[in-house]
């Protein structure tokens, strides 16, 4: 079937329309600085799905320096994946996974050897989004979220994609 979405690298432009689809999808909200930050640092991994010409989700990561759970190779750059979400009328597209995939292409061009990020034990499109890609869950954190509810920490190595 014919793609109907496009990605592209997140631009300032997108702020306030990034805000809106956030809010509209997650209970966990960023100011602008934060949004804005994470861009000025990881300008390629901050990528938008757009379809006829809107943007209708989003992806934000951060690299980050840590240690190694696959195999003890001392301090590795990891990849993580803080948020991303996908407008509910344009969900079970393949938006969602062409957005995690294309993050963990350009987390490469940071040196990036894993990918790893925290999600709801109860959110059953994300993991298994996750899943679908390789994912594994490392860990669970319980009362990770304001809310209480405990998160999966998964990850995955990128030497495979
Ligand atoms: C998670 C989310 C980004 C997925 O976006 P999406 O564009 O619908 O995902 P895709 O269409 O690319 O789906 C890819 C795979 O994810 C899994 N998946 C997606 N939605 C699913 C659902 N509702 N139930 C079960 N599996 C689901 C499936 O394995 C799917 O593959 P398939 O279509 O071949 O079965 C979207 O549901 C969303 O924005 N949710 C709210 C925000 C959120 O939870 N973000 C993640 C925080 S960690």
């Amino acid at each position: 079937m014919q793609q109907s979405f496009r990605l592209r690298k997140f631009n300032t432009n997108d702020l306030e329309r990034i805000t809106y689809i956030n809010r509209a999808c997650l209970p966990e909200n960023y100011s602008d600085y934060f949004f804005l930050d994470l861009h000025r640092r990881f300008p390629e991994t901050f990528i938008v799905a757009e379809e006829n010409g809107e943007v209708v989700g989003y992806i934000m990561c951060r690299i980050e320096t840590g240690l190694s759970s696959f195999v003890f190779r001392g301090l590795i750059k990891k990849g993580h994946i803080v948020s991303v979400a996908v407008l509910p009328e344009y969900r079970r597209k393949g938006i969602g996974e062409a957005l995690v995939v294309k993050a963990m292409e350009s987390m490469r061009l940071y040196k990036a050897k894993h990918c790893f990020l925290e999600v709801r034990v109860t959110n059953t499109a994300a993991v298994d989004l996750y899943k679908k890609l390789g994912f594994e869950v490392a860990r669970t954190v319980r009362g990770y979220y304001a809310d209480g509810e405990g998160a999966y920490v998964m990850e995955i190595k990128l030497e495979k994609h």
